[in-house]
């Protein structure tokens, strides 16, 4: 049998686990515990640490809600402030006994959805607002859009981040919805332009061509592809 890899998803609400074989087809079903409510290194790795320690695998694929460069993180905006230049990667794989690889939670949920065709580009709408870009399947790494003024004044995460979708409701946050597409699709002129993540169940509207919603389960899927090398 071939290696086994353990897929974790670090997000603002939820960790979630999947082991996947080398093709990248789960072997498990998909694990999940509540995100600690200080959602500190320490907390969150023993999160990861009692969900890994009921599957078997050979090493370790982190998607991180933040700037992940070799495997450091070097932003955090929905965790705490400890994560700034913490050492993930090397830190899980002493504490697993595996080889760990960590990469931006948009970057992964992307490698999981894309086709690897033209210019893709991913969003994921969960507690932040993600976002990946891909040139025939190459990853342009650490897209940060959400932080990126988008209306009166505010963010992408501001106006589409889970805060806002619980202020605004339902209506406006699709209202929202609408005009970041059409913000951002002509900015990037993407062949296709995917919408992932928790709250993509609360789209209300049809999507213009060439938007598509990818199922959740492509955050943990996108864990493969770190060990294609
Ligand atoms: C972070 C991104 C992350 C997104 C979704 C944002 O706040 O800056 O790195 O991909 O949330 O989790």
């Amino acid at each position: 049998m071939g290696k086994q890899t353990l897929s974790v998803d670090i997000g603002g609400s939820g960790i979630k686990v999947m082991v996947l074989d080398e093709a990248g087809m789960p072997l498990t079903e998909r694990d999940r515990k509540d995100t600690p409510s200080i959602p500190s290194p320490s907390a969150v790795i023993s999160i990861v640490k009692e969900l890994a320690a009921t599957k078997e695998f050979d090493r370790v694929s982190v998607g991180f809600p933040g700037v992940v460069r070799n495997g450091i993180t070097e932003t955090a905006a929905n965790l705490t402030p400890e994560w700034i230049n913490f050492a993930l990667g090397a830190v899980l794989a002493d504490y697993l006994g595996k080889p760990t690889r960590v990469i931006n939670d948009a970057d992964m949920q992307g490698l999981g959805a894309i086709a690897g065709v033209g210019v893709e580009l991913v969003v994921t709408l969960g507690t932040g607002f993600g976002s990946a870009l891909f040139i025939n399947g190459l990853l342009v790494p650490n897209l940060e859009l959400g932080h990126h003024p988008f209306r009166k004044g505010e963010t992408y995460e501001q106006q589409l981040g889970r805060a806002a979708l619980e202020r605004a409701g339902k209506k406006r946050w699709n209202e929202r919805l609408q005009r970041a597409i059409a913000t951002l699709h002509p900015l990037f002129n993407c062949d296709t332009l995917y919408l992932g993540g928790g709250n993509t169940k609360f789209i209300a509207s049809e999507l213009p061509s060439p938007v598509k919603t990818v199922p959740n389960i492509a955050g943990l899927l996108g864990g493969i592809a770190l060990w294609k090398d």
